[in-house]
């Protein structure tokens, strides 16, 4: 199949293009990199001509950072959504967040505009596949939650299920050709993020000291982000990923 990965150099998006090319797609990668921009359309209806299938993987934040982030974020989606539409693609797999619903998360910007996207696509003819996961193992160094000095790095007491992104770039993969349902994954086990990050600051050699400090929101300590249910579970657990990214 041909799949065109928007965001293809992010987190996810690099992961995603890995895997769907060992599946044997015929991947082709895109963002703003590549000339292709989700918040002008600039480049968008011909870098997705020709797709079977698309993956966004995106993160389009806008560039001011004093702009409307739900709009820029629900108006990238409609953008691509449309391109799809009017190129004929056959379905838009997007990446979304585990529990962004809850009414917690009611002022808390970042988690309205994916709900945002979420709606866009529920609105759109064009059939289309949704993904939530819950954060990943690589949140241990987000800066969303953790901040880093010279010495020390201090780390919100969020209390998370995490998933390795390899394993939600599986689920996304394979929803190009087997089980378009949309699903909801995290990992097997729950951790404290900074039990995470002190994990793996260890085993890769980082000297510096994990300091614990309140999450922004009770709710973060409280679980709120932990598998909801229905969830899949999906492997391997933080000791087993840390290891694999041990020195
Ligand atoms: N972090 C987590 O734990 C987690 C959990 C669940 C879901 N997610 C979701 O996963 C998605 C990907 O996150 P990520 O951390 O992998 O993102 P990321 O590393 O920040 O990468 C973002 C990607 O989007 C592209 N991009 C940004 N602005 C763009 C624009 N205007 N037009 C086209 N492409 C643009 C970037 O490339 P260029 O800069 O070259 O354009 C890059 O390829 C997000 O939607 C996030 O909500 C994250």
């Amino acid at each position: 199949m041909k799949v065109a990965i928007i965001g293809a150099t992010g987190t996810a998006g690099r992961a995603i293009a890995a895997t769907a090319q060992r599946a044997g797609h015929e991947v082709r990668g895109l963002s703003r990199s590549t000339g292709v921009d989700l918040h002008t359309g600039a480049g968008l209806g011909e870098a997705v001509r020709g797709a079977d299938t698309v993956i966004d993987a995106s993160n389009a934040f806008p560039a001011d950072p004093g702009a409307d982030l739900v709009a820029t974020f629900a108006d990238s989606t409609r953008r691509l959504a449309e391109a799809c539409e009017e190129t004929d693609v056959q379905r838009l797999v997007h990446l979304s967040i585990c529990n962004i619903e809850q009414p917690v998360f009611d002022g808390f910007d970042y988690y309205v505009a994916k709900r945002a996207q979420e709606e866009v696509l529920q609105s759109t003819p064009l059939p289309y596949t949704i993904i939530r996961s819950a954060q990943w193992m690589e949140f241990a160094l987000n800066p969303s939650a953790v901040t880093m000095t010279e010495t020390e790095v201090r780390v919100e007491d969020w209390l998370i299920q995490p998933i390795a992104v390899t394993e939600v770039a599986e689920v996304l993969v394979r929803a190009v050709t087997t089980d378009p349902r949309d699903r909801q994954v995290a990992g097997p086990v729950t951790i404290r993020l900074p039990e995470l990050t002190r994990e793996l600051l260890a085993a890769t050699g980082d000297p510096r000291r994990v300091v614990t400090v309140d999450a922004s929101m009770t709710a973060l300590s409280q679980g709120v982000l932990l598998a909801p249910s229905g969830a899949e579970l999906l492997g391997p657990t933080p000791e087993e990923w840390v290891r694999g990214h041990s020195n």
